[in-house]
């Protein structure tokens, strides 16, 4: 097995964590619901499945990343629901004749594959927000029948936002929620500042419904505990300190990199010393560069003018200061406002001392090579 994943961190690829799945433990069996909120590739999926894997309780994790409206979100549950009741009844047969049974109703063709049930809408089907209040209620209600716990995992819920055309989906996820007796959920998302605008504003259904769990980075010492396990498998020894220390300097603790960059020295025959981890950074920053150019097009000249200015700093507390504004030449409102969006899309981040930095530390190497 990959120790290193750069796809999700599952079984001994998984560091750590302990805190947050304790807590999640917990609100599984409070039935809390829960909101997982992090800077992308954190490992917000991986430790929502570890939690799973740990409780023993079917799931299904529902990713409504393809979503592009609410008939997909709708889709999207009903088939969860039906891998669901896949992972609860063990047989064909008695999966077909529970699937039938539940499902009667709601218009759809069923069929048992591999992965469980799949459900395919017959026709144009009732309105998206009907069906999935229903099918929430009758998965809490059937759970409640033969005594099983289980969770809906909701992943990238900010497309609900992005999809639906007001807040009648949020509020009838909202209504499920509340009334489920056997049904835990989870809600996590890749869009923080949409996350964070649905489950913070007072006006919107998901307001004060979830126990937050926010995400940082893994710590040093659990990072090198699991980094060394891996070296003794590979290498027979462990990293010397500065090796390590090298590695988290480059990749600043960011889950997906550190993964990545580990992965890269696995490939090497020799343990690496630090001017192997240098070498095998900048190669993977050569090789990113175009492709993180091409992204950072997209973005307008003066959000640019700021990402790059702050990939050369340390991080800074007063970025719209005179002196600042006149060293990055752009006026105070064009920084407020290039700022803002950079925020918004999670490029930039205000750390706890209150320093703005950019987030990516693959985006700062680049930016600083120009
Ligand atoms: N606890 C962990 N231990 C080791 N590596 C981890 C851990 N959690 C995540 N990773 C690694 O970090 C990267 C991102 O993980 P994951 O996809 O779970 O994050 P995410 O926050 O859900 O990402 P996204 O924002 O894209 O949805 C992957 O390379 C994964 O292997
Ligand atoms: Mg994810």
């Amino acid at each position: 097995m990959n120790p290193f994943p750069t796809t999700l961190a599952s079984g001994e690829a998984f560091c750590n964590r302990k805190h947050e799945l304790k807590r999640l433990q917990y609100n599984f069996t409070h039935k809390i619901p829960t909101l997982l909120v992090s800077p992308r590739r954190y490992g917000k999926t991986s430790l929502a499945l570890k939690a799973f894997e740990q409780i023993k309780w079917p799931y299904a994790h529902i990713d409504l990343y393809k979503a592009l409206s609410e008939e997909d979100i709708a889709r999207f549950l009903l088939t969860g629901i039906g891998q669901l009741l896949g992972k609860i009844e063990k047989t064909p047969k008695k999966l077909i004749k529970v699937a039938t049974e539940f499902f009667a109703g709601f218009q759809l063709k069923l069929a048992i594959e591999k992965i469980g049930l799949s459900v395919e809408f017959a026709r144009k089907n009732k309105k998206p927000v009907d069906t999935i209040l229903s099918a929430l209620e009758k998965l809490d209600a059937y759970a409640k029948k033969i005594k099983v716990n289980v969770i809906i995992f909701l992943d990238e819920f900010q497309i609900v936002s992005e999809v639906a055309k007001n807040t009648a989906v949020e509020a009838a996820i909202r209504e499920a929620v509340q009334k489920a007796s056997h049904v835990t959920y989870v809600f996590s998302g890749s869009n923080r500042h949409l996350i964070e605008e649905m489950f913070n504003d007072k006006k919107r259904p998901f307001y004060k419904l979830c126990d937050t769990i926010t995400l940082g980075r893994i710590e040093e010492n659990d990072y090198k505990t699991y980094i060394n396990k891996a070296a003794k498998k590979q290498w027979r020894q462990e990293l010397k300190e500065n090796v390590l220390e090298t590695i988290f300097k480059l990749t600043e603790r960011h889950s997906y990199y550190v993964n990545k960059l580990c992965s890269l020295l696995c490939q090497k025959t020799g343990v690496p010393i630090e001017n192997d981890v240098e070498y095998c950074w900048s190669e993977y920053v050569a090789e990113s560069k175009s492709s993180i150019e091409r992204e950072l097009s997209l973005l307008t000249l003066n959000q640019r003018r700021l990402l790059i200015h702050l990939s050369n700093e340390e991080g800074i507390i007063e970025p719209f200061s005179k002196q600042y504004t006149q060293e990055w030449d752009i006026s105070a409102t064009s920084s407020h406002r290039a700022m803002q969006s950079l925020l918004e899309k999670d490029y930039i981040l205000v750390d706890s001392k209150g320093q703005y930095c950019v987030l990516d530390p693959l985006i700062k190497k680049v930016l600083q090579e120009i």
